[in-house]
């Protein structure tokens, strides 16, 4: 037995929460190791829609969850989270929920910098989910973060706050933005201490000792390889590391915690927020797929831009993204489709290219070079086994496993938990 790994293959939205849910049945412990709230993972169980952002999926199986020191965290986000999920049932408690005590905070001056950068930059702006993830990102990098621990310790709020403000409201005054007063950011955060304390602890010392006793961890991945702030399309990516090998560094464990690692992929492909998109469709099918699909963004609402599958793509989040196995969702999407088009490569300014290029002119001149194959015309929505799919479907998906060089492993055939067709079990590594 060993630990899973999920990550995203494409540019988010593939599905991770579904599986993650569907695969926490055999894990002990759900780990979140980067992101934010910028995440909004869906999971259908029965009639009930859980949308969650912070907290680890698995606590909707009642799975011991852990937001480790790679998350950067909105205290009022997760307070409000834990709120809304508690309202449908749910049990989170210090006793479910753990917290790194050195993970970054997310405070109102990260949102209101992301928004009035995002204004300045107009027509290249990058769409951010406005959560202010980049700027907590970068005052963890530039060593002025706020963390968790810190609200054990007024004098050090006292301290890093006026470093903190010094350095956002000179940013936001340029801006013309309105700046924070420091009065009313440190009663915040005195306010919020008795309440999120409880759930802080060194969650490496725990989950350093769930691994020694041969618990099972599955790493809850958030956005996907292609938003990767080194692999992805910069700058049009989030701010954190979202591979495998951030799990490890993202958790407080070692990189052989990591284990098999699952990329989800959609059966084509979707991105919210500007940057290039190869195969996007801007014609009927793209329509179709959006329809079909529901390609609404679960944090902002934003309609969700729609495209082929591109393979070249996902073969690089492959390789970069240390994944071994795919699992395939949204399958049943394509139902219907007469042909379906496969990108395998890129004409840029007439040059063949295998993979996308990293410069930004680029890959916005990228153009994808197509297979086309045969579609389907029966429902495979629901499926639950291979001998349920049509022989056009098992040919889509075999090809996919050819061109990306990796195995595909799991198919999803509907939002609901169990319209899953595993073929091979990633705890059984
Ligand atoms: P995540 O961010 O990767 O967790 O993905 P999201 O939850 O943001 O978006 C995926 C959406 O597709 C959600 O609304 C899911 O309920 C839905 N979904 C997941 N798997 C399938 C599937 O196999 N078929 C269909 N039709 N919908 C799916
Ligand atoms: P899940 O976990 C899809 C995108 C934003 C924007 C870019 C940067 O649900 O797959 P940020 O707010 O992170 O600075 O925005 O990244 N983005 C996502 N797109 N799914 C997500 O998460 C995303 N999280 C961020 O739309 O283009
Ligand atoms: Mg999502």
């Amino acid at each position: 037995m060993t630990n899973v790994t999920i990550i995203g293959a494409q540019w988010g939205d593939e599905g991770k929460g579904k599986v993650v849910d569907w695969l926490a049945s055999r894990a002990d412990i759900v780990v979140r190791f980067q992101g934010g709230h910028n995440a909004g993972h869906t999971l259908v169980v029965g009639d009930q829609t859980y949308k969650l952002s912070l907290l680890p999926s698995g606590l909707v199986r009642g799975k011991m969850g852990v937001i480790g020191n790679g998350v950067v965290v909105d205290p009022f986000a997760l307070l409000a989270e834990i709120g809304r999920v508690s309202a449908q049932g749910l049990k989170v408690s210090p006793e479910t929920l753990r917290i790194a005590d050195n993970a970054p905070l997310i405070l109102p001056v990260h949102a209101a910098l992301d928004a009035a950068r995002e204004a300045a930059r107009g027509a290249r702006k990058i769409g951010t989910t406005g959560r202010g993830i980049g700027p907590a990102y970068e005052d963890k990098v530039a060593r002025r973060a706020i963390r968790i621990c810190d609200l054990a310790e007024p004098e050090t709020l006292d301290a890093k706050l006026d470093e903190l403000l010094l350095h956002h409201n000179t940013l936001l005054r340029g801006l013309g933005a309105p700046e924070f007063a420091k009065a009313d950011l440190m009663a915040q955060l005195l306010d919020l201490a008795p309440k999120l304390l409880p759930y802080a602890e060194p969650v490496w010392e725990r989950l350093n000792e769930a691994k020694a006793s041969g618990a099972k961890i599955l790493f809850e991945g958030a956005q996907a390889v292609m938003l990767d702030v080194d692999h992805g399309t910069y700058p049009f990516v989030t701010s954190s590391n979202t591979v495998a090998g951030n799990a490890a560094a993202g958790s407080g464990l070692g990189p052989d915690a990591v284990g098999r690692v699952l990329g989800i992929a959609k059966a084509y492909c979707t991105r919210v927020g500007s940057g290039p998109f190869p195969t996007e469709l801007f014609d009927e099918i793209g329509q179709q797929l959006g329809e079909r699909g529901h390609e609404f963004g679960t944090v902002t609402g934003r309609k969700r831009r729609c495209g082929w599958f591109d393979a070249a793509m996902v073969r690089q989040a492959v390789k970069v993204g240390g994944i071994q196995g795919l699992a395939l969702t949204k399958l049943d999407v394509l139902d219907g489709q007469t042909e379906l088009k496969l990108c395998v490569g890129y004409d840029i300014n007439g040059q063949h290219y295998k993979h996308l290029p990293a410069g930004v002119a680029a890959q916005a001149a990228a153009k994808p070079i197509y297979e086309v194959l045969e579609g389907w015309s029966s429902s495979t929505r629901g499926a639950r086994s291979w001998a349920q799919l049509p022989a056009a479907a098992i040919k889509y998906v075999k090809r996919i496993e050819e061109l990306v060089e990796a195995p595909v492993t799991l198919l999803s055939t509907s939002p609901e938990r169990d319209d899953t067709i595993l073929m091979q079990d990633p705890f059984a590594g």
